[in-house]
Parts: C-alpha cells; structure tokens; sequence
C-alpha cells in the first residue's frame, strides 16, 4: 500500500510525553490542545491528518464529518468506545488502538479493588483520618480458598486470574471465545455463567461493553450468586447493571462493589459512589506512569511505523491494510484498482451498478482477496459514489449503494490473476489483468483479449469498433487533428466483430465526439 501521508496530528488529551517527542522525532508537526468543548474540537479537527486520544476526547460522528483532512484516529488506551468507529470508517479514516499498553495496569487495579474489598481498607483508612480507631467495624475475610469468577478471559482477565491464584484464590471463568483448554493453562476452569455465578465468593468482568455484556451482571444473575458476593469491575461501566447492583447492596445480595469506570463519567448519580460498601476510583485502571509510557509510546510507534509503510498494527476497522505493507501487493493494489477505473470509464450504461464479482487466481494472491477487492472497488466507485472511498471504507459504501460483492480465490494459475465481473441490469461485463515486469497490465476487457498486455500506467484511450485496415489511419487522424500523440496501440487477439482496442496518449483528447463516426464505444482516462 502506498504509505499514508500524516503531516499534522493533534493530541487533544493528556498522553505521555514521549508520543508527541517519537512523532516529531519522526517528521510529524504535533499540537497539544487539553479540554476543548464538543464546537471547539469541530473546529479545530479540520486542519489535521491525525488525532491522538485517551478516553475524554468524544470523536463522535460530527466530529469525524467536520475532519476533512482526518486519515487516522489514534487511541492511546484499549477500548475504542470514544470513538464512532462506524462513521470513521465510513470517512476511509484508519482508528487504531494500544490493546496491551495498560493490561498488567488494569489488572494490578484490579486486584487491589478485591483485596480492599475483602479488607475494607479505604473505610479504614477513611476512619483513620477522622480521628478514629475502630477495629472491629473493619472485621475482613481472607482471600485464600475463596473462588473468584471472572468473566471475560482476555488480557487483563489472564493478569488477574494468575496474580489472584498466588493469594490462594481458586479461579473460575467464562469466555466464548478463548477456549477452556487455553484458559485452564493458566489456571482458570471454564464453566457456563449459571454454573459460574452460584459458587463465586468474588465476580470480576473483564469484557468489552457491548449488548451482548451489557447488564451482564443483573436482577436475575445477583439472585443466582452466593449471598453477599463482592463483584468489581474494571472494564466498562455498564457491565454490572448499576441499578441492579445498587439494589443487591441494599439488600446484602451484594457485600461490596469494587468500581473503576460508570456508564456515565464522571458519574452525577452518586447512590453507588457514595454507598458504605462500594470502593471506587475515578476511572483509574490505566493512570499509572508505566501503562500511559506504554501506551503512549505504542500509539506513535504504530503511526510512524504506518506512515513509513513498515505495517499497520492495531487498527480496529482496517484490518485489509494489514496485509497490503509490501512492495508487491502495492503493485496489486494499483491493478485492482486499475481495472476498477477501466471499467468504470468504459461501461457508457447509467443504470447503476448491482453486483461485482471479483477473482483472483494463483499462489501470489492466496491472502489477497481482502485487499484486491476493496483495490477493485475503490476503482470503480471514484467519482461515482458519496464520499471519497479508499481501501477503509469502500465496501460500506459499496453496501449503502446496494452493490453486492463477492470474491473468490482458485489455485489453478501459477502466477497472478484478477478478474473483475459486473452485472449491470442483466448485463455482464468483464475486465481481466495481471502484474507483469513490475507493472500492473490490462489481458482483457469483455470478450475481447488483448494481443499484447496493456500496461495500466498513464493516458488511455479505448474504444470498441469492428477492426478494418482503415480504423487505425483514422483513429490515428482524429488524435493528429486534436495534436495529441499514440505512444502505444493495442489491439485484439480475434478481429471478428466489435472488439476493444487501446492507444497510449501522449495526453487526453478534449473530448471523444471525432471519434464517433468510426467506433461503437469510447473512452479515456489518466491512471
Ligand atoms: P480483551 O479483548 O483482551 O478481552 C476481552 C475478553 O472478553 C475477550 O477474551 C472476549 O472473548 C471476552 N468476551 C467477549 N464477549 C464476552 C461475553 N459475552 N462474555 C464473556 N466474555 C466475553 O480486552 P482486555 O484488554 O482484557 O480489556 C477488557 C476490558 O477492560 C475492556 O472493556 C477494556 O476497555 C477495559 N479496560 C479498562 C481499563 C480501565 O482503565 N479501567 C483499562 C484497560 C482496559
Ligand atoms: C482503556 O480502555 O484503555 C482504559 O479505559 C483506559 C483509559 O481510557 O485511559
């Protein structure tokens, strides 16, 4: 892929030090702006090609639609919650995030909510500064051969199960993803949430928010759980449905809420906050000096090292990119993106575009078919679609304009093969191309295979006429008249009935009428 050109980025929060010094160190005009309101950062957005965010910053999607420039949204942190991914992609803007920068941080938090939970250590300390000296209030249990559930057995949920292991505790959990036979490698059984839930002395969640978690933890699970479990959660506020955990404290259901993030933050509804058994931070699982270095040194790794064309690691919504940092898949992606414009130019029918059909044969392209086909679409939808697509967004806005997309691989071929179909309104057409010497060259377009490859490179004309010994001089004249020079022709291996023939131009003719005496079908572009 061509390296994504970022000039300016604005960091809107406070992010470690070193990631401004790496990306100026590395050619990248960096502004620091704290605190700018919702019209603030409208207007200010417009001007950048990057924005470097923790968790304050809302990139909502009016703030995507005012960044013009936008090509990257850094997020110096895990969760991507704070930014509209969906509008994002649909801009064609990149957003990227720093998953295991602050892990062993959110477990360490973790970890030390359970143990103050089961010690009552910040009431304590909370009474010692009011004067007092109260040890039996402050009576706590022992962690050691309690069980501790943890739902969610990712990153930070492993930290937590091991780190909690050497106090004793027997750890249980529940992932559909990470198999059970990985998880019990580090010492965690897996079990079904209502075998889980009943044998918990401890619940903590460490899963993304999302419907399927959120108000994981409800009415109906607290009444499942031993009585008086502890739960903390450290993840998303949300997880733990807050009104349901405010009545399970209430009625001794739940003895004691460790909680690290709100559905609203800063919380203006402070019942949880403020009740005797719930331990809470402001949202501080990630606040240490180690996890903001990590992560803020991660983010402007990850963006130079994309801008630099080395990768792109950690991208949430581009995960096609990934596998385009090579000097030969960049020249597939020009093909792709090259029989796209090809025959976007030559198909003269205004009826829209309903499905395309994208194949790619041999070894060379075994994993290509992710990027070769938003390459061919992005071809086919400049100039014609809403908004500027590019390899990010292209297929969803191939989608919003109802065109269907489908891609296939087959082996058979032992060097590289794209080819493009597309029905328009019963009528297919057709465009065949391959990457030869370095250059991405044209084998057919409809019926018509090419004598000669047409390399996909500078100002083409086609067009489609029955071939006779006059047409060549003809065509030849109408380019003379216009002072336009043919710097290359390519005609059709079979000379029955109207095929496609292609002249390299020196420059595009100002328009095609002078041809319309002698051929069926033109066009011209510039690649
Ligand atoms: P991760 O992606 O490594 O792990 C999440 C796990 O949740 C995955 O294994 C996934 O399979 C599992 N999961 C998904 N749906 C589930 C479901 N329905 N039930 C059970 N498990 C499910 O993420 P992580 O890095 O471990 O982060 C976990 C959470 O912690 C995220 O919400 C993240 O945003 C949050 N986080 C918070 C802080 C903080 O400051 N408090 C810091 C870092 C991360
Ligand atoms: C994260 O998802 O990385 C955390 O919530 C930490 C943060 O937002 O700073």
């Amino acid at each position: 892929m061509a390296p994504i050109s970022i000039k300016r980025i604005l960091i809107s929060e406070s992010v470690d030090p070193c990631c401004k010094k790496l990306l100026q160190e590395n050619g990248i005009q960096v502004t620091e702006k704290q605190n700018m309101s919702k019209d603030e950062l409208i207007a200010e957005i417009k001007d950048y090609d990057g924005l470097v965010v923790r968790s304050a910053t809302k990139v909502t999607a009016e703030v995507i639609s005012a960044a013009d420039q936008l090509q990257i949204i850094g997020r110096a942190g895990t969760g991507v919650d704070n930014v509209d991914v969906d509008a994002a992609t649909k801009k064609g803007i990149i957003v990227m995030n720093t998953p295991s920068g602050n892990t062993l941080s959110a477990a360490e938090l973790t970890c030390t909510l359970i143990m103050s939970l089961s010690r009552h250590v910040p009431q304590a300390a909370m009474s010692m500064k009011a004067g007092n000296w109260d040890r039996k209030k402050f009576m706590g249990a022992e962690l050691y051969g309690k069980t501790l559930g943890i739902v969610g057995l990712g990153r930070i949920g492993k930290e937590v199960a091991t780190r909690m292991q050497s106090f004793g505790m027997k750890t249980i959990g529940y992932d559909p993803i990470t198999p059970p036979e990985v998880t019990a490698t580090w010492g965690v059984e897996q079990m079904t949430l209502e075998q889980l839930w009943p044998q918990c002395d401890y619940i903590t969640v460490h899963t993304p928010l999302m419907p399927a978690t959120t108000g994981l933890l409800n009415d109906a699970s607290f009444a499942k759980c031993k009585k008086g479990v502890k739960v903390v959660n450290c993840a998303r506020g949300g997880i733990i449905d807050e009104a349901s955990l405010l009545r399970a404290l209430e009625s001794g259901q739940c003895g004691g809420a460790g909680l690290d993030v709100f559905v609203e933050e800063p919380p203006k509804e402070r019942s949880l906050v403020n009740h005797p058994n719930v331990i809470s931070c402001p949202h501080l699982g990630a606040s240490t000096k180690e996890a903001q270095a990590r992560c803020g040194q991660d983010i402007a790794l990850q963006i130079v090292d994309m801008v630099k064309g080395k990768g792109l690691v950690g991208a949430v919504n581009a995960q096609v990119l990934a596998s385009t940092f090579s000097p030969e898949s960049h020249l597939w992606i020009q093909l792709g993106e090259a029989l796209g414009a090809v025959l976007r130019s030559c198909i003269t029918s205004k009826t829209p575009l309903s499905a395309v059909q994208i194949t790619t044969q041999g070894d060379c392209l075994k994993s290509s078919t992710g990027y070769m086909t938003s390459a061919v679409m992005v071809g086919l939808l400049t100039d014609g679609a809403k908004g500027c697509p590019n390899l990010v967004n292209v297929l969803s806005l191939a989608k919003e304009s109802g065109i269907t997309v489908n891609k296939a691989h087959l082996q058979a071929f032992e060097g590289g093969l794209c080819e493009v179909e597309l029905s328009i309104k019963g009528s297919r057409f057709q465009a065949s191309g391959s990457v030869q010497g370095g250059v991405p060259v044209l084998l057919g377009l409809d019926s018509s295979m090419f004598h000669h490859p047409v390399p996909l490179t500078g100002n083409l004309l086609f067009f489609k006429a029955a071939g006779g010994p006059q047409l060549l001089p003809a065509v030849t004249g109408v380019l003379a008249t216009a002072g336009v020079e043919m710097q290359a022709f390519s005609g059709p291996e079979a000379r029955a009935g109207e095929q496609w023939f292609c002249v390299g131009l020196s420059s595009l003719l100002g328009g095609l009428g002078a041809l319309n005496p002698l051929v069926k079908e033109a066009a011209q572009l510039s690649l």
